[in-house]
């Protein structure tokens, strides 16, 4: 059982020795900020057999090991998502492999609609907590138990004192933070105006089609989690205007070098939460 992650991992092995600390997961948009950094080894996802490739277009597709600042990092430059048709067991096996390989730590990044009427495009947003009830568990299936029990507690997803890094790079930085609580969809459509305004009486403040089933899996296996979203788009029926991927491409793009400036400033920071 779970072969596959185990498989995964000894080919990546075969190809790099390096232990990461830090593990972060570059959203639609995001992914230019693996560019910069000093590389240690780059494993293209296509490259490892059993590996679930990315259809979704802007997602590149690998993993890039090296250093932001002095910190060993793993960055995956592409994810992906439920509704491409793989496995949620698939989807999370990535962060299996990055807790596999050493990293402690994860943050989480991506993009998403804004339900909170306070928000705006272009917005980060930090999550503190989250809503995955209406997506497939992850660790549905035989529980792996190497990686943890049964039934993982879930009571403090987001770590607080990575948490706290986060508001002081943020304030560092003068970029402004919100924080709110995300909720996960299968995807790929968009949601209706109904299904936003349900989801706010909920309690969400912004929506997207990835990261509470990673976290999931990343808490499972006792890593500790952080995420940022980027509020690409205000969800459907807040803005009025219809949505697009281009949108959420655009604004990504936009935004980019600002999330650029925050995760190099985040990333040592969190290695000392
Ligand atoms: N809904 C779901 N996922 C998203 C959105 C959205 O409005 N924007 C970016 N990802």
């Amino acid at each position: 059982m779970n072969e596959k992650w185990e498989g995964c991992l000894r080919q990546i092995r075969e190809k790099t020795a390096f232990r990461p600390r830090i593990c972060v997961v570059l959203g639609s948009g995001l992914g230019d900020f693996a560019d910069g950094i000093r590389k240690e080894a780059v494993v293209p996802y296509g490259e490892i057999q059993g590996f679930p490739i990315s259809t979704v277009q802007g997602h590149k597709g690998r993993f890039v090991f090296g250093y932001v600042g002095e910190v060993p990092v793993a960055l995956m430059q592409g994810r992906v998502h439920y509704y491409e048709g793989y496995s949620m067991t698939d989807v999370v096996l990535p962060i299996r492999l990055m807790g596999r390989m050493g990293a402690e730590k994860i943050l989480l990044t991506n993009a998403a609609g804004g339900i909170n009427t306070s928000f705006a495009p272009g917005d980060f947003m930090m999550i503190t907590d989250q809503i995955a009830s209406f997506v497939p568990s992850p660790l549905i299936g035989p529980n792996p138990e190497e990686l943890g029990e049964r039934f993982p507690d879930m009571s403090s997803i987001y770590d607080l004192a990575m948490q706290e890094k986060i508001r002081e790079s943020a304030g560092a930085l003068g970029i402004s933070l919100r924080e709110g609580v995300y909720l996960q969809t299968t995807g790929p459509q968009y949601e209706s105006p109904a299904e936003i305004r349900m989801m706010r009486t909920l309690g969400a403040d912004a929506v997207g089609m990835s990261t509470a089933c990673e976290a999931i899996a990343a808490r499972h296996m006792g890593l500790r989690v952080a995420g940022v979203s980027c509020i690409t788009n205000m969800a459907a029926g807040v803005g009025g205007a219809a949505l697009s991927h281009q949108e959420v491409e655009e604004t990504g793009r936009k935004r980019a070098a600002d999330f650029r400036r925050l995760l190099e400033d985040i990333i040592p920071r969190l290695d000392r939460a």
